[in-house]
């Protein structure tokens, strides 16, 4: 198998795989695709050790970095400090947040492990395009970071210039066709192109609508297809439409390598494909998630409507970690997408690639004798 966006990174398959986990990526990378890090949830000085420790664990297959930058959100958020914070969350939207956990028994931090959890959350939080390019600095560095994907806006020009100068590849991540076309204008090599049954930040267009319409879009720039990929015909069915390859997420929160809880992997195993749900209760946009007693909460009529990005993460970003914590069965979620329907039972990376594959070519096999006869 040959295609484009292969022969640019040297893949022996075209399969990219999104986490925020640095041994699922370095797996998906020594197994023949490219894994790609989640950077949000780290400092430039975690980054460091996190693309250090790929750097030795990948045998020196390349990988990805994926970088948030935030389109324009109000000058007056990048400001907000530990201590300002209050003033931004309205106390009716802090009260419900309050009485769901009391409603679920969820045990409180201490005063100290509180504050200590939240000033780390805003330090490595992504506000502004100057901290994005924080973390790329530290990308730079890196030999075997091959790849720097954008999502929620394309970077900026001077950005992809100073990629490019580096001998990196831009790729960027859309979920509507206008998007597709301000990513490729702006110069990105690889367009990844993201159905709204994907996992996190999602559109309202399907992958099976989405792909091809990209294709046609930025040809011939090479399109990678999201959302819904989790198998070997799912792979064949996003070649068949135009794309040079898979970008996938959910497919390996039920790896022995992903950083998933184990009772966050039984919740994931038992899923159905309906049993995810688009949501803004995370980040204040809409994010497909695990159903859970917290998802449904605040998209029942009585709840009131997320806050926007940023300030709905920093309002629920506690909560969050002490549902985690003291692991509430019933109010437990992540990001997920429809593909979870398809998680059994626990598997590694390398399985779920080699699986992949092998359903792949089988499929085109049957294709084959399908059109022969
Ligand atoms: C747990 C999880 C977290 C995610 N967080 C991000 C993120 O921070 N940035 C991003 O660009 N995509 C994120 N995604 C989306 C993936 O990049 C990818 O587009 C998506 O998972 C593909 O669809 P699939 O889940 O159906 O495979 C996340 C996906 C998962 C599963």
């Amino acid at each position: 198998m040959h295609t484009a966006v292969m022969e640019m990174f040297g893949l022996e398959a075209p399969i990219f795989a999104f986490s925020h986990c640095r041994d699922v990526v370095a797996a998906v990378s020594r197994s023949g695709g490219m894994g790609t890090l989640g950077t949000s949830h780290f400092t430039a000085a975690q980054l460091e050790l996190e693309l250090k420790w790929l750097d030795e664990n990948t045998n020196g297959k390349p990988y990805g970095v994926d970088v948030l930058f935030p389109a324009k959100q109000p000058k007056e958020y990048e400001n907000i400090t530990p201590d300002t914070v209050i003033n931004y969350l309205p106390e009716e939207h802090r009260d419900f947040v309050a009485a769901l956990l009391q409603k679920h028994n969820v045990a409180e931090f201490t005063h100290e492990e509180s504050e200590a959890i939240f000033r780390d959350y805003m330090s490595n939080l992504t506000r502004t395009h100057r901290e994005a390019e924080k973390r790329l600095e530290v990308v730079y560095r890196h030999p075997l970071a091959r790849m720097i994907v954008s999502a929620l806006g394309a970077p900026p020009q001077h950005v992809i210039e100073r990629a490019h100068a580096q001998s990196l590849k831009v790729a960027g991540l859309i979920g509507h066709p206008k998007h597709a076309k301000t990513q490729v204008d702006a110069g990105v090599d690889i367009v990844v192109a993201q159905g709204w049954e994907a996992a996190g930040h999602t559109g309202e267009i399907s992958t099976l609508v989405l792909v091809p319409e990209v294709v046609d879009l930025v040809a011939p720039v090479p399109v990678l297809a999201a959302g819904g990929i989790g198998n070997g015909r799912q792979m064949v069915a996003a070649l068949a439409l135009g794309a040079q390859g898979v970008w996938t997420g959910t497919v390996w929160l039920g790896t022995v390598e992903s950083e998933v809880i184990p009772e966050l992997k039984k919740k994931l195993f038992a899923a159905t494909s309906s049993d995810t749900l688009r949501s803004r209760c995370g980040t204040g946009k809409p994010a497909r998630r695990l159903r859970s007693a917290w998802v449904e909460a605040w998209e029942a009529k009585d709840a009131p409507e997320a806050l926007r990005m940023p300030l709905q993460s920093m309002l629920v970003n506690e909560a969050l970690e002490r549902i985690v914590r003291f692991r509430s069965d019933a109010l437990l979620s992540y990001p997920a997408g429809q593909v979870v329907g398809q998680l059994r039972e626990e598997t590694t990376v390398k399985q779920v690639v080699y699986d992949m594959l092998i359903e792949f070519s089988d499929t085109l096999e049957r294709l084959n004798h399908t059109v022969e006869n």
